[in-house]
Formats: C-alpha cells, sequence, structure tokens
C-alpha cells in the first residue's frame, strides 16, 4: 500500500452498500488501492476492509492508527430520510448533525495525517443537491426537506472551510452531488432513481479527473457546476 503517484490509494468511508460500495469497486477497476470502511464486517472483493462507525469517536481513532498514506479520502456514509423540519425533535436533528457533518469532520481530522502524506491529498465528501441554499430556496416542502438538507449544506461549508486551510499544503477538496441514486436511500423518493454504475462511473471521473484549480467546486456526477 503507498502513496506512489503509479498506484493511488483511496479510502472510502460508507463502502458497506450503495454508491460507497459501488465507488470502491470502480476505483479498484481503475487500478487503485482501496480501502473501505463499514460498521459491520462486510466483504468488498479485491477491497482492504476496515471498520468504524461515523457516530464513534473512539473507532474512528482506532481505525485510524498508524494508517499507510492515502492520496484520497472520500465520506460517502451519511443518513437520510423524508422528516419534515417543524415535526424533527432537537434529538433526532441532533443525531443527523452527528453522522453526517460532524462525522466527516472526525473522519477528517483522523485521517489527514495520511493524507499528508500521500501524493495527491484529494478530499471528496459526498453531498447533495438538497444541500443546496439556492436550489431549497422557495421550494415545494416535500422529501427530504428536513434535518438531511441542513447536513448537506453544512457539509458543503466545511468543503470550503477545508479548502481554505489545506489548500496552501496543496490539497484539493470537493463536495460532489451524486445525482438520485437506485440505493436504499435513494428508494425513499420513491422509483425512477438511476442505476449506481451510472452515478458511480460518473464520479470516479470527476476524480480522476481532479485537480487543485477545481478545488471547493461544488458539481454533480458529470463534473458539472452545481449551485451552492
Ligand atoms: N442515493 C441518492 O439518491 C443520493 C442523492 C444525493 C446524495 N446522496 C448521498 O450519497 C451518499 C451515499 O448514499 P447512498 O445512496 O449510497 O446510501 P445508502 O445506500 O443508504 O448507504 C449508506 C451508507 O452509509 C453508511 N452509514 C450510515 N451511517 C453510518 C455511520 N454512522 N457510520 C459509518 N457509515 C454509515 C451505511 O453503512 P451501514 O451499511 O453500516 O448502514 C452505508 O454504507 C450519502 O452521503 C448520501 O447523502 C445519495
Amino acid at each position: 500500500m503507498s502513496g506512489s503517484s503509479e498506484t493511488k490509494t483511496a479510502l472510502i468511508l460508507g463502502a458497506s452498500r450503495g454508491i460507497g460500495r459501488a465507488l470502491a469497486l470502480d476505483l479498484k477497476e481503475r487500478g487503485w488501492n482501496v480501502i473501505g470502511s463499514v460498521r459491520k464486517l462486510t466483504e468488498i472483493p479485491g477491497v482492504r476492509i476496515i471498520q468504524l462507525d461515523l457516530n464513534d469517536e473512539k473507532s474512528i481513532q482506532a481505525a485510524s492508527a498508524d494508517f499507510p498514506p492515502i492520496d484520497l479520502l472520500v465520506v460517502s456514509g451519511a443518513i437520510a430520510g423524508t422528516e419534515n423540519l417543524l415535526e424533527t425533535s432537537s434529538e433526532h436533528l441532533h443525531h443527523y448533525l452527528d453522522t453526517n457533518v460532524v462525522g466527516p469532520h472526525r473522519a477528517v481530522q483522523a485521517f489527514l495525517p495520511a493524507l499528508r502524506r500521500g501524493n495527491k491529498k484529494q478530499i471528496v465528501l459526498i453531498s447533495s443537491m438538497l444541500g443546496s441554499n439556492e436550489i431549497m430556496f422557495g421550494r415545494d416542502m416535500e422529501l427530504f426537506s428536513g434535518p438531511y438538507s441542513i447536513t448537506k449544506a453544512a457539509l458543503n461549508m466545511m468543503a470550503v472551510l477545508l479548502h481554505n486551510y489545506l489548500q496552501k499544503d496543496g490539497f484539493t477538496v470537493i463536495p460532489i452531488h451524486p445525482g438520485w441514486v437506485d440505493t436504499d436511500l435513494g428508494k425513499l423518493a420513491g422509483p425512477g432513481a438511476m442505476p449506481i454504475s451510472e452515478s458511480v462511473g460518473g464520479i470516479a471521473g470527476v476524480i480522476e479527473d481532479l485537480t487543485p484549480e477545481k478545488s471547493a467546486k461544488f458539481v454533480n456526477w458529470k463534473g458539472e457546476p452545481m449551485p451552492w
């Protein structure tokens, strides 16, 4: 395992299913060394598995100790639901924030030393169009217009701030909207989502084309600009 320019190493957090799992397999097919995190031990062919829970600081600390250099960190793991903001309890909102915002922050802090030792120094946060203030303004308050949107808006800001802090050290940080994807999460919005392979093929392409000039740009799975 190395961060050499010949073989790039990616760490995907939330790789047990959905977009994270498919991205781990796609990047492996493209020749990357891939490490994937799961909560419950699961095999992913050709992918080194580590165990951590974004809600559990200790599990992240343990998983990140003495970590090899990595070129890319992708945070895909998240929770989602269709709750109405006005009916959401503060405990529930707190759990969302802990998983989807504090969790990625814990993970970035813990794996930053491994990223610093890698060559490419890339951080990709899987966000959502529902975290865009511009898109949400005036939108019909239907599905996902509650705590989930708030966490993705915060995640977008985290990408901007990480960029501000880390750009001078050669880092590239982007939030990416994967589209509406046919995963357990995507199915909450009903039928009609795009196949996982379509979204993930696009995301992998965006990652392979990522350069420092593209840092702090919010894009979708096709690399197209998204409004903040
Ligand atoms: N699908 C869509 O249409 C869509 C649209 C916009 C954005 N997104 C974003 O894309 C990302 C991936 O979503 P998906 O559609 O692939 O969802 P998914 O199929 O529901 O998978 C969610 C993943 O997150 C992991 N996870 C949940 N809580 C976690 C925690 N506390 N610690 C570590 N991992 C945790 C799950 O692990 P377990 O198996 O252990 O539960 C699973 O691997 C998310 O950030 C989501 O917000 C998805």
